[in-house]
């Protein structure tokens, strides 16, 4: 089984053909480069630039994968959530598309499309405690089956990718900021300067960066005019104190994934921030601690792609979960 994947809901156009077996044929993504001058996402700008690239994407997914429409088995797209008229974009190319070739076409949660690419990449089972940490969301979750998922705590405010890229526009580091963050912390004392660890001490697996970003902020403020070093020493802070509250966390997300499933082995880590290697590291030491196993897509999977839109397509696919043409795409989409 082949399919055709579509992802559009923030700003990456991207089109990707995967097979059943876990082959990448092609996965084309395409980095939309118009928003950089704005400091964030502008939901107009890329809906424009989505119209403007889908079909040289999706054409290029072809070509690399060397393969017709008339050879696939069905079209998925990302039909939410995200910002609408990208979503519109990818979903009516899509619809356009299956309604074309008579294949079916299936409307992938972009979500569902993170939680489940691990599957892809790694040999990963059901149930699986999964952390989703990304530019637009920042949430734990057991997965324990295709469409079933039980969220144990989300951010109260920011996203945790989010965060990093207003800290690194702060520090005039660019958008998205991110690697740029961990890239300067490297060469920064994640002491220098004492933030406040969000939710301390609270329960659950809640999280909260608002009140980090305006520390940062009025740090940066105080300081004035800012030197390499500093810039250095904010963003190996500012790491450092979102990491800990990461940990915390997750210690208690892992409770709550061993009360249910004692016998879970594994931590996934999706979404654009688990390229972060300081992280990725610090993680590892708590899931040792509790004999959990962390698999994490490469990172190319981790960021916005339609490789794991049509994977998602081909989970649900094979579950016999197609949808009508008449499906709607949504700006919001909770998974739960
Ligand atoms: O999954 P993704 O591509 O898009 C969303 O769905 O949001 O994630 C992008 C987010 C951005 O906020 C970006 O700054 C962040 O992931 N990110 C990182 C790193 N690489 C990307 N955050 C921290 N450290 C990184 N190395
Ligand atoms: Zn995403």
């Amino acid at each position: 089984m082949i399919i055709l994947g579509i992802e559009t809901s923030c700003d990456e156009t991207a089109a990707a053909i995967i097979a059943d077996d876990g082959r990448i044929l092609s996965n084309i993504v395409w980095s939309q480069t118009e928003h950089d001058a704005y400091g964030g996402v502008v939901p107009e700008i890329a809906a424009r630039a989505h119209m403007e690239h889908i079909e040289d994407v999706i054409t290029r997914a072809l070509s690399e994968a060397n393969i017709t429409l008339a050879e696939i088995d069905a079209v998925a797209a990302t039909a939410g959530p995200g910002l609408i008229g990208g979503v519109i974009v990818g979903v009516m190319t899509a619809k356009a598309i299956a309604s074309v070739t008579k294949k079916p076409f299936i409307a992938v949660n972009h979500l569902e499309g993170h939680a489940l690419t691990v599957r892809l990449t790694n040999d990963v089972h059901f149930p699986y405690l999964l952390l989703l940490v990304s530019g637009g969301h920042c949430q734990f979750l057991i997965v324990s089956g295709v469409g079933k998922y039980q969220k144990l705590g989300g951010t109260l405010d920011d996203a945790l990718g989010e965060v990093f890229d207003k800290t690194a526009k702060m520090l005039g580091l660019g958008y998205p900021g991110g690697a740029a963050v961990e890239k300067l912390a490297i060469k920064g004392d994640k002491h220098k300067y004492v933030f406040p660890i969000p939710l301390r001490g609270r329960d659950g697996c809640d999280f909260s960066f608002s009140g980090l970003k305006t520390a940062v902020r009025l740090k940066i403020q105080e300081i004035g005019e800012l030197s390499e070093q500093d810039k250095a020493d904010i963003c190996a802070s500012f790491q450092y104190t979102a990491t800990q509250s990461v940990l915390e966390r997750t210690k208690a997300a892992i409770q709550q994934f061993k009360i249910r499933y004692p016998d879970g082995k594994h931590f996934v880590l999706a979404g654009g921030v688990a390229a972060n290697e300081y992280i990725r590291g610090e993680l590892q030491e708590v899931l040792t601690q509790n004999q959990l196993e962390l698999a994490a897509p490469p990172l190319k999977l981790c960021t916005d792609n339609a490789a794991m839109i049509a994977w998602a397509g081909i989970e649900r696919y094979k579950l016999g979960l197609t949808d009508s043409l008449d499906f709607e795409p949504r700006a919001r989409w909770p998974l739960i």
